[in-house]
């Protein structure tokens, strides 16, 4: 079920952007159009700009002077460009190295509703419902170093849904964890978009993942200056299942796409 309109997800509109590190042009002229309450994957070679293109979303190239950014155009959240990062969109890292050892999986789940004022039995409930959610119940008190990269992604999961993000950037959130973990948290994190209505974009290089998950699939072709190769839109009933011929067919198309770019970053490397 989604949630109610209020509080679904926003649009994320890229509108011509490019962006440099001194003399390197990373990202060249990409323009998308997200809209509210999409799940849209970003699937492109390693390097191309995935990343730094969901930093520029999420506001954080533009306050952080130190990575030497330079963005041209603009991102729009809900119609807004983004100038900072804002609570209203939340970033899943791949690593779990985002969690704070030395707090317990409550306290980081408490983390951002804390800054926001909350306080009491309300912080109480918030971090009860989405440890609940993530099915930590039973591990709300240990630390990130007693549990597994799995249960530690669940608990990245539940303090970026704990500040109810309109927006979810995650990037590689299920790269580092085995193929059962990962498969088990790709439906989870299906469920919880579906009951929570909000906007995702969300990086992999697992095509299988992309077409279980996505509304609509982005391939990203080979930096520098990487820009947007070609947009696939899949339209199956969920939750999918990837030994449907639909399925295999896809995987087939965006392996064409994808495969003459890891290529040609392969032998740029090589050059
Ligand atoms: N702060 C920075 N300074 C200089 N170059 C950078 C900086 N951040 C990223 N880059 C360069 O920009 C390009 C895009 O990097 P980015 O991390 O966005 O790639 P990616 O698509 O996320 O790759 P991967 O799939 O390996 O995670 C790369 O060539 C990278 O070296
Ligand atoms: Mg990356």
């Amino acid at each position: 079920m989604r949630r109610t309109p209020d509080a679904a997800g926003l649009s994320v509109e890229f509108r011509d952007v490019s962006i440099r590190f001194g003399p390197f042009l990373a990202v060249a002229n990409v323009s998308l159009k997200i809209e509210p309450g999409e799940f849209v994957c970003l699937v492109g070679p390693s390097g191309c700009g995935k990343s730094t293109l969901l930093n520029v979303a999420a506001g954080f190239l533009a306050v952080n002077r130190d990575a030497g950014a330079e963005i041209e155009g603009e991102v729009l959240v809900d119609g807004v460009p983004v100038r900072k990062p804002d609570v209203s969109r939340g970033v899943v890292f791949q690593s779990s190295g985002a969690l704070f050892p030395w707090l317990s999986v409550r306290q980081n789940v408490e983390y951002g509703p804390r800054l926001q004022g909350i306080r009491g039995r309300r912080l109480r409930e918030l971090s009860d419902q989405y440890i609940e959610l993530v099915g930590l119940g039973s591990a709300a008190e240990r630390f990130p170093g007693q549990l597994s990269g799995g249960m530690q992604q669940r608990v990245q999961l539940a303090r970026v849904l704990a500040n109810q993000p309109r927006v979810v950037f995650m990037d590689e959130p299920l790269g580092a964890l085995d193929a059962q973990t990962r498969a088990v948290l790709q439906g989870e994190i299906e469920r919880l978009w579906l009951e929570t209505g909000s906007t995702v974009v969300f990086v992999t290089h697992d095509l299988d993942e992309a077409i279980k998950l996505a509304d609509r699939i982005v391939i990203m072709t080979a930096g520098p200056a990487a820009g947007i190769k070609s947009v696939h839109k899949t339209t199956q009933t969920r939750p999918r299942d990837d030994t449907e011929p639909y399925h295999v067919e896809l995987r087939k198309k965006l392996w064409n796409d994808i495969s003459d770019e890891v290529l040609k970053t392969l032998k740029m490397q090589k050059d």
